[in-house]
């Protein structure tokens, strides 16, 4: 009987509730509770905006960050957010992102819009 509770105990603790949900995770959920999925998909065509499948191979980082946080001021500063908004006739909505979902939601672009994804 001795170890049997051994192995129990021990099971208990390899599947306690711990694990935090990892960035990319967090930001799908983030994807979803602000609306992006309205207009943006990944791989299943134009919404109403550009699909977002590999979207990190056509704009680097530092680009996608700034045109999160204020695509309105973009169109405006930004000769690709202009070209975009030229082409889908509407403008993205600026969304009240803080730094740390901004975080998130690029770690799950990053992950959802990955070319290799199988
Ligand atoms: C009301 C529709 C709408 C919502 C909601 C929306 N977008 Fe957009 N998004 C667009 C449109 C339309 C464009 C194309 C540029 C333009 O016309 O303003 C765009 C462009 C983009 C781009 C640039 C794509 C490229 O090919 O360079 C990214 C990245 C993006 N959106 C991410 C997001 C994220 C993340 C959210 C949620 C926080 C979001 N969008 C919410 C409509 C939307």
């Amino acid at each position: 009987m001795l170890p049997l509770l051994f192995l129990l105990g021990a099971c208990s603790v390899a599947s306690s509730p711990q694990d935090a949900a990892t960035p990319a995770v967090e930001g799908a959920r983030l994807f979803k509770a602000k609306g992006c999925t309205t207009c943006h998909t990944f791989g299943e065509g134009v919404k109403v905006g550009p699909d977002l499948q590999g979207l990190f191979s056509r704009r680097d980082e530092a680009w996608i960050r700034r045109y999160i946080a204020d695509p309105v001021t973009m169109v405006e500063q930004d000769p690709i957010a202009r070209e975009l908004k030229a082409q889908y006739k509407i403008q993205m909505p600026k969304m009240m992102i803080s730094p740390a979902e901004m975080d998130q939601l690029l770690a799950y672009l990053r992950e959802a819009g990955s070319p290799t994804k199988p």
